[in-house]
């Protein structure tokens, strides 16, 4: 290359990276996939773990281990709709980084914040990576990420707790942590999630009667409510037997039951399960979306505004629409003239920042509105790439073209029991009410232990 086509190459990069934002046709895979290398692009700059220093698999302060887990699902999904091996080795690293020494999904760095719902989107990554034939590991011992994602569930259903409210997950895994004595709509949705696809996935009625059991127990307990439109509790205490109702609507619970609906319904083909996916679907639009473009009603445009977690809920509904749309076909109609405007309007909002392609929180405006951070990448990049998902076949099966290698025993033997104070010297922390309402992870101990790291550096 000439010295002066280097130098015009260099202007025109810099162009794109700090004036134009991004562009995007939604009728076109090379704009869609070029929109989602920006975006990606951008997300490693909240990615250290590739330098000296920095940890693999995790994002830098203040975003929490399972944030980490939600992103590479959609650096995954991205893989796979755009053919994208860019990030493949560093997938792999990151999975195999966090999976821990038991390859459950627990591992002993978070024990101080991971709770079930935390431990649940790692999971839903790692079925992803499953249901996309995503290479096994090739080094010595590891297991197959079907084996890991059974350990995942196996370790979760032990965890099921018939002791308070007639059954269910406690929000926290380990006894320590604040929200202990909280049960929530999140974490028991993980689980319906991951038991329905790992039924679709193997064929095994076993994995299909939890998914049933977990969703009649939210009906029971009236976290998830036939109202119209379908109201889903954030979640309750047990210390009222789950009786106090908590919580605001979230998109990430509806996305997340919804999903875990339409597999459901692709399984059985019950008329039952299809009108619960069409129900829910009702009650996402009625709550999430103003003009077909999607937003995070309970926080966006109020007064405290949505915190880092809140930030990456339209991320899992944009996932999770774009999988009901696959495995519900007749959603297929409704669901994608959401997707793309909502698409359109995200990529609108991806004009600012430091790179200039940062992406914004509020689609409405479609244009930067100056808030950024891993959330708004992380939902622009599921909404975007969501587009694409009729593009390539539905998620595999053992029986079509999955090939990970599984252990339905994984995890049983070494389950880390709810009960038990796995670090003698572990802090025992006083429940405090305001922290837990409606925020995913254990917050203020993390952030104590957050800032503190901050202020090492
Ligand atoms: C656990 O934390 C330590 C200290 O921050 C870090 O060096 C290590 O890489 C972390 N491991 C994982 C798997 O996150
Ligand atoms: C707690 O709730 C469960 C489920 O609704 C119910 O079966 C159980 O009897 C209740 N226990 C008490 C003590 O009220
Ligand atoms: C299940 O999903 C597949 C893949 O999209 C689809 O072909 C099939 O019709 C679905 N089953 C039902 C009952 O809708
Ligand atoms: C638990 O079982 C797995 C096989 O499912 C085995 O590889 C592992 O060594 C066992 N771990 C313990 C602690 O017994």
């Amino acid at each position: 290359m000439s010295s002066v086509h280097q130098a015009l190459t260099w202007v025109f990069l810099i162009g794109i990276r700090f004036c134009h934002g991004i562009t995007l046709d939604i009728s076109s895979r090379e704009s869609i996939c070029a929109a989602t290398d920006i975006i990606q692009n951008d997300i490693m700059d909240y990615y250290w773990g590739s330098e000296y220093g920095g940890v693999v698999g995790m994002f830098v302060y203040p975003y929490y281990w399972w944030e980490a887990g939600l992103v590479f699902g959609g650096m995954l999904e991205n893989w796979y709709l755009c053919d994208n091996t860019k990030y493949e080795q560093l997938l792999h690293d990151c999975l195999i980084a966090q999976s821990g020494t038991n390859y459950d999904f627990i591992p002993s760095n978070q024990s101080l914040t991971e709770g079930n719902d935390d431990q649940g989107i790692w999971g839903l990554f790692v079925m992803d990576v499953v249901e996309r034939n995503f290479p096994d590991a090739t080094e010595e011992g590891v297991p197959g990420w079907l084996a890991m994602i059974q350990a995942v569930y196996n370790t979760m259903w032990l965890r099921w707790d018939t002791e308070h409210c007639g059954g269910g997950l406690r929000w926290q895994i380990f006894a320590y942590n604040i929200g202990y004595d909280y049960k929530n709509s999140i974490a028991n949705g993980c689980l319906f999630l991951i038991a329905a696809r790992l039924g679709r996935y193997t064929g095994q009625q076993e994995y299909l009667d939890t998914a049933e059991k977990v969703f009649q127990w939210l009906v029971d307990i009236n976290f998830f409510q036939f109202n119209d439109p379908i109201l889903i509790m954030d979640g309750a205490h047990v210390t009222n037997n789950c009786t106090a109702l908590k919580g605001p609507q979230w998109s990430y619970n509806h996305g997340i039951i919804l999903a875990g609906c339409a597999v459901m319904y692709n399984v059985t083909g019950s008329e039952v399960w299809r009108e619960r996916v069409d129900k829910i679907l009702q009650s996402a639009k009625y709550f999430f979306f103003f003009q077909d473009v999607m937003y995070e009603s309970a926080c966006q445009g109020s007064k405290i505004g949505c915190n880092n977690d809140q930030r990456a809920f339209k991320s899992v509904l944009s996932r999770m629409l774009a999988l009901t749309s696959v495995l519900a076909p007749f959603t297929r109609d409704q669901i994608m003239p959401l997707l793309q405007a909502s698409a359109t309007s995200a990529a609108a909002s991806c004009a600012g920042g430091p790179s200039g392609s940062y992406c914004g929180l509020d689609w409405h405006r479609a244009e930067f509105d100056g808030i950024y951070g891993l959330g708004e990448q992380i939902s622009a990049l599921d909404v975007i790439q969501s587009l694409l998902i009729h593009t390539k076949p539905a998620p595999h099966t053992a029986n079509e073209g999955g090939s990970s290698k599984g252990d339905p025993e994984a995890g049983k033997n070494y389950t880390t029991s709810s009960s038990v104070l796995v670090f003698e010297d572990a802090p025992i922390i006083e429940q405090n009410e305001r922290i837990i309402a409606a925020s995913i992870t254990a917050g203020v101990l993390g952030m104590i232990l957050g800032t503190g790291i901050w202020m090492m550096f």
